[in-house]
């Protein structure tokens, strides 16, 4: 795998390293890049997020080349969440045997009959890729970086306030260690004001005065800086506007719709809905918050995500969008239609009752090393990797598969550098890293028309090469921003 190499000489010495490492902690605590802990939960304190100490190597060319696929993504997954026929098909298969989805479908179904539910939407998007680096075609003679996509995100799209603090973090550190000349090359990054601001946005389109903007959450909440951050910008820049922070659970026992459909959580009416928990089977406990999710559906707030947009996010959509020709059903533009096909990777169906299917099985089992088996999930720790992938299908029924996507594996160039966790060693040593970029965008709009469309920053993840998955609350990757440099 290529080295990306790094942006000061390292290593740097153990006297030098351990300082700056005690100040950088201290400064992430003291500036919110932290979370509660899950060893040791305490409502009343928050401990520092993982990072890592300086920011990570990345083509300028290609970083910026993402920004500027967002407002396409965008775009699309904006089309795919209002098109019916598609979801319906593309879903068919899979809610015949994954719950989640069904429960989800039904909801969607019920609300298309509803002709007084809100018609506008407002997705707040985070389009995750890898930098592949074994790229191939006619005009490279060896193989070359290329960005690829792990997914999209149309739900609870985490770290829009640890993406910017990341870049404030190692600025500091850069500062601390005599390079306060290279700060210039860590990218802006404006992701909590965009994403804040796309909230503001869909609040303004309501223009209800007295109306409050509810944030459906989990009971415990572990990422509490980075949804906090969220809702102190928007008090802080729009004191007009409340936030609440509301479980499904609590949504059940206090909300209901007035006259006009109109959404209210005892007395507050709320006129948008962000939701930072709804996307995993544990989150709807009972029916009671399967008839919360629903309340919020047929209400004529405006949701991020609705459920259009929460299903356009499924892995099997993103498996279906991949598939040669799809994206001209949505896009019209043939450059915009080539810029997002060079992202997809090989993505498969499983069904067992389509050659495809049949094909993707073979492939899989001839080479398992080469691909990720993905279910109907978000929020980490559910997919299988390589090695793994046969047995977990042999214990599989034919119809439980096809809830199932096969993806190819991406193999990212790697960078070294230091991981500073809580607890982690001290020093910590020098280790291979590989980064995942979330790119944000905010979008609004109807079945007939975008009315907003926004790039609005991006977050950068980090975990050990060895590591299949990077979850930063889940303990296996860092925060992190990228570094540009010209090639
Ligand atoms: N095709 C892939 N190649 C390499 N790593 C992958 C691939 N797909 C997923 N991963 C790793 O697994 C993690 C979780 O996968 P993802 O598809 O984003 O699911 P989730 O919805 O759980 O976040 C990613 O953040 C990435 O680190
Ligand atoms: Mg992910």
């Amino acid at each position: 795998m290529p080295d990306l190499g790094s942006c000061i000489p390292f290593p740097i010495d153990e006297e030098t390293l351990n300082e700056v490492i005690s100040k950088a902690k201290d400064w992430a605590i003291m500036h919110g890049a932290a979370m509660r802990s899950k060893a040791d939960f305490s409502e009343d304190s928050v401990q520092f997020a993982p990072f890592i100490l300086l920011p990570t190597l990345f083509p300028r060319r290609e970083f910026e080349k993402a920004v500027r696929l967002q407002p396409i993504l965008n775009e699309l997954m904006h089309w795919v969440a209002h098109d019916t026929e598609f979801l319906r098909e593309t879903l068919a298969n899979t809610i015949k045997v994954d719950e989640f989805t069904r429960n989800l479908f039904n909801i969607y179904e019920k609300i298309l009959a509803d002709e007084s539910a809100q018609s506008l939407s407002l997705g707040l998007l985070r389009s995750d890729l890898m930098l592949e680096s074994r790229c191939t075609d006619n005009d490279h003679k060896r193989p070359y970086c290329c960005w690829k996509q792990v997914e999209i995100n149309t739900i609870a799209s985490g770290f829009g306030h640890l993406g910017p603090i990341s870049r404030e973090i190692q600025s500091f550190v850069l500062s601390e260690l005599n390079y306060a000349d290279k700060v210039k090359n860590l990218p802006l990054n404006g992701a909590l004001a965009g994403l804040c601001e796309g909230m503001v946005e869909a609040w303004n389109l309501q223009a209800i005065s007295n109306a409050a903007i509810l944030f459906v959450v989990e009971g415990v909440t572990y990422n509490i800086c980075d949804q906090r951050f969220h809702e102190f910008y928007i008090r802080e820049k729009h004191p007009h506007i409340k936030v609440i922070r509301k479980t499904l659970t609590e949504i059940h026992q206090q909300a209901s719709l007035g006259p006009n459909n109109e959404l209210k959580v005892n007395d507050t009416v709320i006129s948008v809905v962000y939701f930072r928990a709804g996307y995993e089977p544990g989150h709807y406990p009972s029916q009671n918050e399967w008839d919360a999710r629903y309340l919020i559906e047929k209400s004529v707030a405006i949701k991020c995500p609705s459920i259009g947009y929460h299903l356009a996010g499924t892995k099997k959509v993103q498996q279906a969008l991949a598939k040669p020709g799809i994206l001209k059903r949505f896009l019209t533009d043939d450059i915009k239609i080539k810029a997002i096909t060079d992202i997809f990777t090989g993505l498969y169906s499983m069904d067992s009752n389509t050659d495809e299917g049949q094909n993707a099985l073979r492939m899989v089992l001839t080479d398992p090393a080469k691909y990720v088996l993905k279910p109907q999930r978000e929020g980490g720790g559910n997919n299988v990797y390589g090695h793994d992938i046969p047995d977990v299908l042999r214990k599989m029924s034919e119809v439980e598969r096809s809830a199932w996507i096969l993806m190819e594996r991406i193999f990212p160039p790697i960078s070294k550098g230091y991981m500073i966790r809580p607890s982690g060693p001290s020093p910590p040593p020098l280790v291979d890293l590989v980064s995942e970029l979330g790119i944000f965008g905010a979008v609004i709009g109807d079945k007939k028309a975008i009315v907003y469309n926004a790039h609005c920053g991006h977050m950068l993840r980090t975990k050990l090469e060895k590591s299949n998955e990077g979850g930063v609350a889940a303990g296996s990757g860092a925060l992190d921003s990228p570094y540009l440099y010209d090639d």
